[in-house]
């Protein structure tokens, strides 16, 4: 039975299932296992000693279940193996007769998966790229935490989220799913949603190491990349994610990387992420992504997902048979064990109760309101006065009942399903658009309630010209869909809506164009419309976050993640290498063999190296549509006195200004030009502050910069290196508007 909830706040509808709550409390008397009453219990011990004492008892048989999943839950029938599980998309058995759970997972890269087959509600955060336009690590935490406690809530113990991989390729259809082009950006973010995920009691991820910057022949694929470029962009990102997020778990990814299968991969999984970087948690594949058993057990993987034909069966032969030390075996299932008492899944475990859909639809409206970006306001056409508008129009992208949400495993399932769908198919599908049920024409006309608001689809430019001409204000709605298992055809906008745009626009002056995009997109139009926002997508909330910032009540202080090239000529890579057909993709039931031999690799050179995004436009001088780091507010910032002083630790310290009538909140970006000698592109992303600034308000900001950010991987002495000389530091609102300028020497 349906029933429709007003949420108090925002006055949205919100549909929601009377079985979700019945569930709800059904499964709050469901039977959880009891807490383990071992020795391990003792709180006072490590979690390598507890994990230890654990392992201590364990037989053979119970290491190796450890080491891979039974199946997709998902999408399999109930056995007595998978029967305790969640039914996510993986399950490992734990060591039931210890008390030792099983581990859940769930995919969860901007909400909780798969909710609504299995009758629950999850809350749709706007995509991780639109967190990313926020830049504010405060905001990723709040992303982290509340994707932790709907995963927790729901039952499962572990996440599949934390995407991380840069935006080298801008047309990769995951490019939503990440957080943007510059390593220190994306890694620093990631890491504080990591954090918030794991303070649930969650067991954390980050993924998908690495290089997994194309979804063309992803399975096949062989990336070659130089070290050194790979340290400094995509790696460091994966860099600093471990070292600050602390995650449990890391998926490595379904490419070859210089040769090797990311999976079995010696120099990303040992040498790397496990000595180099210390990293204490446990390696688990991507889905299908293992292709050995030995090689892949000694070059650091710890687990099989989904199913076990490397880590099952064969694995226990190959330890009988000595092929596999038993010290091998056992650091594997330390490293599981290990994360389970850290992330807390053994001392807390899982209860479930009903997710608070009200709270969500908040912190989800929060993230998505503070990651918009203002691209172009030209005569201050932002934002509405609702007191001069009568008639609005509104046009595209079914604006009239929903917006789009990015697909794939990352896809949440909306209440009351597809905003499109017939009714009675609203069940989400693989590589099919879904529809948030989150009306921007509603939203707008709650902003306007005096105004009278017509929609019109946007099928037909002309017609929608026509219905837009003479309207005091025309606001267009444009889409780009994107999902895994597939890349963009193009960074154009689709379905004729370059000629929408241009249309309505060259019939009404106030025109205003609204984005709804997971990647860059072009602008043939740019001149034309007053005023573009980039969106997002949007999550559960996304239409009334849009409406504030349209009138005002939210002044937009996100910033480009990612450049917006002027056209895909100029991108590092004008096409993508598409796999040879007998190279290509393959998601559907492949058989296990097959999976485990891997496909026959073609190749991807990335011979733009460590020019990735910015970097790349800087140092081929590459004027661009929008650069990273851009984005307006309906304020104005002013930036002086810069002072670069180097102790200990470089410190940048400047001033922000609001010099404008409104509150607004700054990001204030540094960055830095490395000596000639280093020979690194033009400037480098090394540290910003979200700085909240009443009007007329002043504050001194101080950013410290991490020693990194400043050095050079060195080949030679396989380190990170801090050349002496001198080094510019630019301060200001974008990575192409820096005012302030400080040169320091540096020993
Ligand atoms: C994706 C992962 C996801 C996994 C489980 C894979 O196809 O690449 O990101 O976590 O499936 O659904």
């Amino acid at each position: 039975m349906q029933v429709s909830v007003r949420h108090a706040e925002t006055g949205v509808s919100v549909i929601a299932f009377l079985f979700l709550a019945v569930s709800g409390c059904y499964s709050q008397r469901r039977q959880e296992p009891p807490k383990p009453t071992g020795p391990w219990m003792n709180t006072t011990l490590s979690a390598d000693e507890r994990a230890d004492l654990v392992l201590k008892e364990m037989t053979l048989d119970e290491k190796v279940a450890l080491l891979h999943g039974v199946g997709m839950p998902t999408d399999d029938p109930v056995t007595p193996e998978n029967a305790p599980s969640n039914r996510g998309v993986g399950y490992a058995v734990g060591v039931p007769r210890l008390g030792i759970p099983g581990i859940d997972m769930s995919d969860a890269a901007y909400g909780v998966r798969s909710s609504g087959t299995n009758g629950r509600y999850s809350t749709a955060l706007p995509s991780n790229v639109a967190a990313a336009a926020s830049w504010d690590p405060d905001a990723a935490y709040e992303y982290g935490a509340l994707i932790g406690r709907e995963l927790r809530a729901q039952g499962f113990n572990m996440s599949l989220g934390g995407g991380v991989d840069i935006t080298r390729e801008p047309r990769n259809g995951r490019t939503f799913e990440y957080l943007g082009e510059d390593p220190v950006l994306a890694g620093k973010l990631v890491a504080k949603l990591i954090e918030g995920t794991q303070s649930q009691h969650v067991i954390g991820d980050i993924k998908h190491y690495a290089f997994n910057d194309q979804e063309s022949g992803r399975n096949s694929v062989n990336i070659t990349v130089g070290k050194r470029a790979a340290r400094e962009s995509d790696l460091l990102a994966f860099e600093i994610g471990v070292s600050e997020g602390h995650p449990a778990a890391v998926m490595c990814s379904y490419n070859r990387v210089n040769g090797d299968f990311a999976c079995e991969n010696q120099y990303l999984l040992n040498d790397l992420l496990k000595k180099d970087w210390k990293f204490p948690g446990f390696v688990l594949s991507d889905w299908g992504g293992t292709h050995s058993t030995e090689k892949a057990s000694a070059a650091g993987l710890d687990n099989e997902q989904p199913g076990r034909f490397s880590f099952g069966d064969r694995y226990k032969a190959a330890v009988e048979a000595g092929k596999i030390p038993k010290t091998e075996l056992d650091d594997h299932v330390h490293r599981i064990l290990r994360s389970m008492f850290t992330a807390g899944v053994i001392d807390f475990p899982r209860q479930r109760f009903v997710v608070d859909p009200f709270a969500g639809f908040e912190t989800a409206r929060k993230i998505e309101e503070g990651g918009i970006v203002l691209l172009k306001n030209s005569k201050a056409a932002l934002p509405l006065d609702s007191t001069k508008l009568h008639t609005i129009v509104v046009i595209g992208s079914h604006s009239d009942v929903g917006m789009i949400s990015g697909g794939g495993s990352a896809q949440v399932d909306p209440i009351g399903g597809n905003a499109i769908a017939a009714p009675g198919q609203g069940a989400t599908r693989w590589l099919q658009e879904v529809w948030f049920p989150t009306s921007p024409m509603k939203a707008i006309q709650a902003r306007a309630p005096k105004a009278t608001v017509k929609y019109d689809p946007g099928t037909d430019p002309a017609a929608a010209a026509a219905v837009a001409k003479g309207a005091d204000v025309a606001i267009v709605f444009a889409y780009q869909w994107e999902s895994e298992g597939m890349d963009l055809k193009s960074l154009s906008l689709p379905h004729d809506q370059d000629e929408l745009i241009a249309k309505v626009a060259a019939a009404n002056p106030h025109t205003i164009v609204v984005l709804e995009t997971g990647s860059p997109v072009t602008m043939p139009w740019v001149d034309a419309p007053a005023a573009i926002l980039e969106a997002w997508y949007g999550g559960s909330d996304g239409a009334n976050a849009v409406g504030n910032v349209l009138f005002g009540t939210v002044n937009p202080s996100g910033k480009l993640p990612n450049t917006f090239p002027r056209s895909e000529a100029d991108l590092p890579h004008p096409t993508i290498t598409q796999p040879p057909p007998e190279s290509a993709h393959f998601s559907g039931p492949a058989s296990p063999e097959m999976r485990a031999a891997g496909l026959p690799p073609f190749q991807v050179v990335y011979d733009e190296g460590v020019k990735v995004g910015y970097k790349w436009y800087d140092a081929e001088k590459k004027p661009v549509l929008f650069p990273f780091g851009y984005g307006l507010s309906y304020t104005s910032y002013k930036y002086s006195e810069l002072k670069v002083t180097s102790e200990d630790k470089v410190k940048v310290t400047f001033t922000v200004a609001n010099t404008g009538a409104r509150a607004g909140a700054e990001i204030a970006e540094v960055y830095a030009s490395l000596p000639a000698a280093a020979q690194e592109p033009p400037k480098r992303l090394i540290g910003w502050s979200k700085v909240k600034l009443e009007p007329g308000e002043k504050r001194t900001v101080t950013v410290e910069i991490d020693p990194r950010f400043l050095s050079i991987f060195d080949e030679q002495k396989d380190g990170w290196t801090r050349l002496s000389g001198d080094y510019t530091i630019m301060v200001g609102g974008s990575s192409q508007d820096l005012p302030l300028k400080a040169t320091i020497n540096l020993k």
